[in-house]
This record gives C-alpha cells, sequence and structure tokens, in this order.
C-alpha cells in the first residue's frame, strides 16, 4: 500500500479525509490503476502505464497531482498537466500528439497555457467533489505560475450511448454539447467541466479511439481571471 504522504499536501477536503499532493515515483502502479479504472473503454496503447507516469513526474513534477485518503494514504484520483502555447486557430489536433504518447516529453517549461493530459477518479469515490479539488489545485498551479488557463480536450463520454437513441435530426456532435451546456442533459465529463467553469471552444473529431465518446474530444478552456490580457 501507498505510503502517507512524504510532502506537504497542496490542499486539503473540507471533512480533511482527503489531501491533494504533487504526485511521486512511489505511487506509478497506483496512478496506472486509477487510469485503468477510468478508461475502461480507451484504446489500451492511448491509457497510461507505471512508465509514463515516472517519465511525466521527472519532466513536469509540479503538473502532476495525487488525491489520498489521509487515513489509509490510499491514491484514489489523479490528474495529469503540462505547458504549452496554444493555436487557437488551429486547435485540432490529437490526444497522443498533444501529450507525447503519454510522456510529456514535448512539455514547454515556457508554455503560457496548462493542457489538461488526463483526470480521473476511482469509480468508488466519485461524487465526493474529489475532482472539484483537483481542479483547485490545477487552477492555483495556474495562478501561481501565471498562466492564461487551462485547455484541454475533454471526452464527451455519454455521446456514443446518445448518438445511437437520439431523433435522428439531433444527433450531431455540436447539439449534443449544446444540450449539455445549456443543463438540458447531462454528460459524465462535459458536466463537470462546465461545472467548474470550462467553456466549450470546439469539436475536435478522431482526437482519440474510445467509442464512448465517438472518438471526440471537446476543445475546452478556463482563463485564469487573474491574466486578463
Ligand atoms: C469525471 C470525473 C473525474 C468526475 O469526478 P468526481 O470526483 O466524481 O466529480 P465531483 O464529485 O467533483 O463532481 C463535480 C460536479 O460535477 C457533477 N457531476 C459529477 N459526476 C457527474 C455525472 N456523471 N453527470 C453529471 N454531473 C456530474 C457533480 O454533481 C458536481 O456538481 P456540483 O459542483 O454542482 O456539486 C470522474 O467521474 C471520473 O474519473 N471519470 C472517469 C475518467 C474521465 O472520464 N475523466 C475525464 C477525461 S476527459
Amino acid at each position: 500500500m501507498t505510503q502517507p504522504p512524504q510532502t506537504p499536501p497542496l490542499l486539503e477536503s473540507t471533512n480533511s479525509k482527503f489531501v491533494v499532493v504533487q504526485s511521486g515515483l512511489e505511487m506509478v502502479d497506483a496512478l496506472a490503476h486509477i487510469q485503468r479504472e477510468s478508461f475502461p473503454d480507451l484504446s489500451p496503447t492511448e491509457l497510461m502505464r507505471a512508465e509514463h507516469y515516472a517519465s511525466q513526474i521527472s519532466v513536469f513534477p509540479e503538473g502532476q497531482h495525487a488525491l489520498l485518503e489521509r487515513s489509509s494514504g490510499k491514491v484514489v484520483a489523479a490528474s495529469t498537466d503540462l505547458r504549452a502555447r496554444v493555436d487557437f486557430s488551429h486547435y485540432q489536433h490529437r490526444y497522443m500528439d498533444a501529450v507525447d504518447n503519454n510522456y510529456i516529453r514535448n512539455h514547454d517549461p515556457s508554455g503560457d497555457w496548462l493542457y489538461g493530459a488526463d483526470i480521473g477518479v476511482l469509480p468508488e469515490f466519485r461524487g465526493f467533489k474529489l475532482s472539484s479539488l483537483l481542479y483547485q489545485a490545477r487552477h492555483a498551479l495556474i495562478r501561481r505560475l501565471k498562466l492564461r488557463g487551462h485547455v484541454a480536450g475533454a471526452m464527451p463520454k455519454g455521446y456514443g450511448a446518445y448518438s445511437s437513441t437520439a431523433h435522428p435530426g439531433e444527433r450531431g456532435i455540436e447539439q449534443y454539447v449544446f444540450k449539455v451546456a445549456r443543463g438540458e442533459i447531462s454528460d459524465p465529463v462535459l458536466s463537470v467541466v462546465f461545472k467548474r467553469g470550462y467553456a466549450p471552444y470546439g469539436i475536435i473529431p478522431d482526437y482519440l479511439e474510445d467509442a464512448s465518446c465517438g472518438n471526440f474530444g471537446v476543445f475546452v478552456v478556463w482563463r485564469n481571471p487573474e491574466m486578463t490580457r
């Protein structure tokens, strides 16, 4: 079992039962387990494995967050980020290119945006505001580094099921995202990011290989309110 955190917590939950720390090399197997539990439909070639986490921790330690249950020291959730430059007129990209096949050796220390590669919570710990705590830690990092904000290709994980049952005239991914953004329907990922203040910027076809989201990504943006220019 993972030992309780050696590094000081960056944040803690309001009930003090969970803490956010920087991910450590001793956690890589636990992080890979969270990844497998979080992305059951993702192509195995795109899943992060222990070696990827080890690379991420050595390339950009500050961008790797782990959420631990304080009483047991168990890693129950995690997120991965890198710094990047973003060309908003050419936002189409493939996930694996953006994250250097999950090794993030393309992390740009002078990049003015944080690129969200991943976030996952173990299924039995979902619904307790733990991803919200990770988003808080990511936003604190963005403020500390004076970055412009956070971008990510959010996976519209309800779209695969929706598109097979919706009325033919309403099956498009754009209509789906609008409906989620307006709160008419909910999506297990998009609803979460919209609640955390992210706005949809555009649709990315062939973002990755996952039938649950029809291989789409939704490019989402959170702007740092302290960097308005
Ligand atoms: C998406 C995920 C990270 C959310 O984690 P979580 O800890 O359960 O989320 P939280 O408890 O912090 O919930 C945040 C908000 O989203 C809402 N929410 C959570 N799950 C939801 C769902 N399935 N559908 C709609 N809303 C949801 C919560 O009610 C909460 O709203 P509030 O702030 O108004 O109270 C988690 O479900 C997960 O790990 N999924 C698998 C991995 C994944 O798809 N990652 C995203 C890849 S792009």
